[in-house]
């Protein structure tokens, strides 16, 4: 059985420079594992991508001047299991399968290139998503660490 050594839980306004704030709260929280460069940089990679979604796409339907809420929970595991969900209560997704499709986007323009689904589930270990119309989408990933070296744990 694996127990959970530490939790945190994160509300952010669904606003642009909280990609980059989410990013910076979960680095500096995995820290305690003492993750790899690499590691690190999978995990920020993969945040961004989720993070990015929920402000992007989610509250796209709002009336102007409302904004809406990302939520972030992140678990240590005494195993060295990362778990991150990235949860928001936006328009959900009519498919995930399609969405999840690399190149598939709904945003227009060049800005998007529809291959966050790939990133998150390339730099991660596990990847659900779990969405509803009208309600939300929840996305949880999880990442295994490899093990400290001899004489560091
Ligand atoms: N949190 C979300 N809420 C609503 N729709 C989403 C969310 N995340 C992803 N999507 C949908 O899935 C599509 C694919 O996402 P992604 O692979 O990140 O590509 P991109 O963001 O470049 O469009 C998006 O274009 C959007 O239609
Ligand atoms: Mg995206």
């Amino acid at each position: 059985m694996r127990s959970i050594i530490n939790e945190m839980k994160l509300r952010l306004p669904a606003i642009s420079v909280n990609e980059g704030v989410a990013r910076s709260a979960i680095s500096a929280f995995v820290a305690e594992l003492d993750p790899t460069v690499e590691e690190l940089g999978d995990i920020r990679l993969a945040v961004s991508e989720a993070v990015t979604n929920a402000i992007v796409h989610a509250y796209r339907d709002l009336p102007r001047g409302e904004v809406g809420n990302v939520y972030i929970s992140v678990r240590l595991y005494d195993t060295r299991e990362v778990s991150v969900e990235i949860s928001d209560n936006g328009c959900g997704i009519e498919n995930v399968e399609e969405a999840m499709r690399p190149a598939f986007t709904t945003g227009e323009g060049t800005e998007r290139s529809g291959m966050g689904f790939l990133v998150m589930e390339s730099f991660t270990d596990t990847l659900s998503v779990k969405s509803k119309l009208g309600r939300g989408t929840t996305v949880l990933m999880r990442k295994y660490l490899k093990s400290l070296p001899e004489g560091e744990e």
